[in-house]
Order: C-alpha cells, then structure tokens, then sequence
C-alpha cells in the first residue's frame, strides 16, 4: 500500500459514528499514526478487544486499538485535565498510551475561564471552553502546549510536530470532530461550532504538508436520522422523537443530555459530499440497523432486501455512491469492496 491520508469528517451535526469508523480503520494497525484534531466537546465512541465501551475526548481511539503513534494535531484543543484523565485510564487498561503520544507545541491549552464564558452563551453549545479558547487564540492571548512544556520540561518528550510525524509514517488516519452542519459557514451560523468541520479543515488542523494533500482520502460519516444537542441549537429537518423512532433516548456522550433527533436529509448529506471532496468521498452511512434492527450486528448486508433498497434510494437522491454501512457499535460493512 502506498502513502495514504485517511480523514474522518461528519455530514450531518455530529455524533454520525466517526469514533466507530476511525477504530474499524485503526484496528490491529500499529503501522498507522492517527491523529486526533478539534476539542473535548467531541466524544468519540469505540469498543475495544475485551468489549469495553470508550468515549475519547482528547485522544485518538487507536489509542486502544492499536500500538502505533498517536497525536494531537496543531490546530487542537486541550483541556489537560481530560488529557491526564484519558492517559491513565488508558494507562491502567494496559495501553502504552504515554510511549506513543505526541502533542504539537502548537495546539491551544483550555482554561477553566474558557469554560466560564461559553456558559453564558444563548445558542446551543457543549460548553466546554472551545470557542473561547480560539478567540482568545486569535487574540494571540492564550497558552500553547509548547508553553506548558517551557514550564515543565519533562513534557518534552511527549511533544512533536505533527507535520514531522506525517512525512515519517506512510499510514495516517486523521480523526475529525463534530459534522459538516456545525460549521460556523456551513449556513446555520449562528448555531454553529466555532469553527469549520470539512476534511479541508481537519487537514489543516492536523499539519498535514500540502504536498501531501493528494493522499488524502475523505471519509464522510452520515447516520441514518441525524441529531443536534438539546437545547437552542438550531434548525433540524424533520424533527421528532426517539419514542416516534421506537429508539432509546439518545444522550450526548460529553454532556449528558436528551438529544434532538431528525428525518435522514438528502440536501444537507448532498451538500456535506460536495463540500468534502464530491466523487472522491468515500460515504459512510451509519447506524443503518436502527432503521432495520434485523441487520444489528450483521456483515452480510448485501443479502436484505430493505435496507438495500434504502441505501440505494438515498444514492439516488444525493447523486453519490454509499461506499460502506454501519450495523452496530463496530460493524463496519464495506458494500462494493472486499475491504474499506
Ligand atoms: P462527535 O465527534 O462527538 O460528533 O462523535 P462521533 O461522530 O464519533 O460519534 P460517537 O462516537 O459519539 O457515536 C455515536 C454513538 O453511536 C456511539 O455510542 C457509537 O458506539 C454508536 N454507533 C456508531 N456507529 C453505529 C452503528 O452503525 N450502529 C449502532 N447501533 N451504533 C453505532
Ligand atoms: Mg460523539
């Protein structure tokens, strides 16, 4: 296999099952450096081999996956106490987390006031101090990893450029935040995140050289009825109920909270494929077994009727191919390829 750049993005408002997708791409692949991008307002979900459930908010999942490096990119958000929580959990689980972390002395420290500010906000947010750190960024007033370790020195060693570390490894798996939707010019400004959320920005916030862009290959996530978080947090197509779904309650996996839940929307995933890379998107659709519960956990998708005729009526309707389904918490089903 030649050099590859692997990026995860979201088409929807979050939540679409990146982390599910990143560990399927990471498992058992201690040749792959990943990359986690964004802040701890994203929770990414995978199963590990003993069965345990992780939600990973700093790190990326390989971190349990996996032996390779694993990094967080320039262009990132640290909160350190999430950091150090996410270290030893992994730490005591057996996982040589802290032999294998490099940290880009670029990426934004979170400080508690960060926290406070976002409190106050009116539209919906997560609350986690993101946006106030990149403002106090843009200020040139907050503190950079490199900062900390100018401090502490025995950090040293757990820092890198991420940019050195891609042109080292010819396997990269960039794990994106949040979804297409959430972009603050993705047209629902202002509930939005405090950023952009396309592969185009994931590859930004990861250092990846520019020369290297043509490796990259973009893997969009949309999940089968898209959310948003509770409270005020903008327009969602087709809005109902988990009850309506004959769904359990969906609670964000950061906040805690009963999540808004809508109707699959062909023009928002449509717009998400084009803005991502268009023919060259490799689409993944999610969480395909809440809409038939016969296929949960099943590989052999191809084999029911239903939920191919959805898949391919959803094709139809956004003019692109669905490259591979979800059917569970790590069931990840190519349709046209052996391998995804
Ligand atoms: P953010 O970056 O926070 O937006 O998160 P994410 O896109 O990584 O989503 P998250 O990991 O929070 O996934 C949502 C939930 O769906 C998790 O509990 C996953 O385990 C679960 N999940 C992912 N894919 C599937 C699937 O195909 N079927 C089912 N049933 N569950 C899935
Ligand atoms: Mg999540």
């Amino acid at each position: 296999m030649g050099r590859r750049i692997d990026v995860v993005a979201g088409a929807q408002f979050g939540s679409e099952g990146k982390g599910m997708v990143a560990g399927e791409l990471a498992r058992h692949r201690s040749d792959l450096l990943s990359i986690r991008v964004g802040g701890p307002n994203a929770g990414h979900c995978v199963i590990d081999e003993t069965g345990r459930k992780w939600a990973f908010r700093a790190l990326p999942v390989a971190t349990v996956l996996n032996d390779g490096p694993i990094a967080i990119g320039p262009g990132s958000e640290i909160d350190l106490e999430v950091l150090r929580e996410e270290v030893k959990e992994t730490m005591e689980a057996g996982h040589r987390t802290l032999y294998r972390l490099f940290i880009d002395p670029e990426a934004t420290i979170i400080e508690p006031h960060h926290r406070n500010v976002e409190a106050h906000l009116a539209h919906g947010t997560t609350g986690k101090g993101i946006g106030a750190a990149r403002a106090e960024r843009l200020l040139r007033q907050a503190k950079r990893w490199g900062d900390a370790v100018s401090v502490s020195p025995e950090l040293e060693r757990h820092t890198g450029y991420t940019e050195d570390l891609i042109e080292e490894h010819e396997q990269v798996l960039i794990e994106g935040t949040q979804g297409f939707g959430l972009g603050s010019h993705a047209g629902f400004y202002p509930y939005c995140t405090s950023g952009d959320c396309r592969v185009i920005d994931f590859v930004a916030q990861a250092g990846v050289p520019w020369y290297f862009t043509q490796y990259v290959r973009p893997i969009l996530v949309a999940r089968t009825h898209p959310i948003r978080i509770a409270g005020n947090s903008g327009p969602l197509y087709g809005e109902t109920t988990w009850a309506e779904l004959r769904l359990p309650d969906e609670y964000t996996t950061v906040t805690k909270k009963v999540r808004r839940v809508g109707e699959w929307d062909s023009a928002l995933v449509r717009r998400a494929v084009q803005a991502n890379g268009g023919p060259q998107v490799e689409l993944v659709l999610t969480m395909l077994d809440h809409e038939f519960p016969e296929i949960s956990g099943h590989y052999d998708v191809t084999l029911y009727e239903d939920p191919m005729d959805y898949v391919r009526q959803i094709e139809d309707e956004i003019g692109y191919e669905v490259s591979a389904v979800g059917t569970g918490p790590r069931h990840l089903v190519p349709l046209r390829r052996q391998r995804f």
